[in-house]
């Protein structure tokens, strides 16, 4: 779980010590943040927080006493039952069957106890209501992807307040985590299988999915947003019904758009844009630069170039660079079309 009250987007550099209202090329988006309630946990905000919390408390206050009825007199005794000198004697007392008795079946109790209140939450999660809206999770690095029941596909996820919503999730590439922390909802994302779990909203907010489980190099910049909104009236802004419409992406970018998102979701832990030399070569002045593959060939970088580089990236590996790119042959022809108009403006 993540300490401390917030979690800030690293690509998003806090210049200087004032906000500078006229940077407007910079991200007009706040950073991604997740409060947190009483300086303890994340605020809560689905049906799961109340028995959720009551358990974790009650584990973390078992624990504490545990610890101190234990440690406390062993350290006691350390000190008190110390040999003083090298003809003192052990005292012959060996055990006591009532004692051990006792200090055994308390916590086999209370560990059955803990399992089970654990156990149910776990099995609630399990299993959704029948009328829970379904929304088909996609993980992949290193963004999320969300399809609603109509066939809109957002990069963030909005649901509407109060009403149970159901996670089918998978992965097309390696294993991913959902962790929304203020749901209470972690779940592993896995290629070739479908994870699903349920949750209520209770309260309006804006918070944070992140990705709970290292995928890549990428990992700590897969966040995407999540909006709990009330539902109602389409033509009102800020209800659920008026996001879908509007705030979710449905029309395509226009390229070049696209492939800067696309540049910032996939691309850019491993190529950077200043020049600088990353796993993979920099893409600045990339655009028409004749460049020496591993086998002592010349290519120009053109459109077919880099489609075969996004496709099947290993083919044409240019000099002196390893071979680590993962195919990316998923990318729709939309996708490839934005990234090379990306390109073709880093001069
Ligand atoms: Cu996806 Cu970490």
């Amino acid at each position: 779980m993540s300490q401390g009250n917030t979690t800030t987007q690293p690509s998003q550099p806090k210049s200087g010590s004032t906000a500078q209202p006229a940077a407007s090329a910079a991200p007009k988006e706040a950073p991604m943040a997740i409060e947190t309630e009483g300086a303890w946990l994340p605020r809560a905000s689905s049906t799961y927080a109340e028995p959720y919390d009551a358990a974790w408390n009650f584990n973390l206050w078992v624990s504490i006493f545990f610890f101190a009825i234990v440690m406390g007199p062993m350290a006691y005794f350390a000190v008190k039952y110390k040999r003083k000198s090298e003809t003192e004697r052990t005292s012959p007392i060996d055990h006591n069957l009532k004692l051990e008795i006792f200090w055994t079946a308390i916590p086999t109790l209370l560990l059955i106890y803990m399992f089970w209140i654990g156990f149910k939450i776990f099995a609630n999660a399990q299993v959704a209501p029948n009328d829970a809206m379904t929304i088909n999770v996609t993980g992949q690095m290193y963004s999320w992807k969300f399809q609603y029941p109509d066939g809109t596909t957002c990069n963030e996820l909005g649901v509407p307040k109060g009403r149970p919503v159901k996670l089918v999730m998978s992965s097309i590439d390696t294993i991913h985590s959902f962790f929304v922390p203020e749901f209470r909802l972690k779940a592993d994302v896995v290629p070739n299988l479908y994870t699903t779990m349920w949750f209520e909203p209770t309260k309006e907010m804006e918070s944070v999915v992140e990705c709970a489980e290292y995928c890549g190099t990428g990992h700590s910049t897969m966040l995407t947003r999540v909006f709990v909104m009330p539902s109602g009236d389409a033509d009102t802004a800020g209800t659920y019904e008026n996001w879908m419409q509007n705030g979710c992406e449905k029309t395509p970018l226009p390229p070049l758009a696209r492939g800067q998102k696309k540049y910032t979701q996939i691309c850019k832990s491993c190529h950077s844009l200043d020049g600088s030399r990353l796993v993979g070569p920099s893409f600045k002045g990339l655009w028409g630069r004749q460049e020496t593959l591993a086998n002592g060939q010349t290519i120009t970088v053109d459109e077919n170039y880099i489609k075969k580089s996004i496709m099947t990236p290993s083919a044409d590996i240019v000099q002196g660079y390893p071979d680590q790119m993962p195919p990316m042959a998923y990318l729709k022809d939309q996708d490839i079309e934005g990234i090379i108009a990306f390109l073709k403006e880093q001069k």
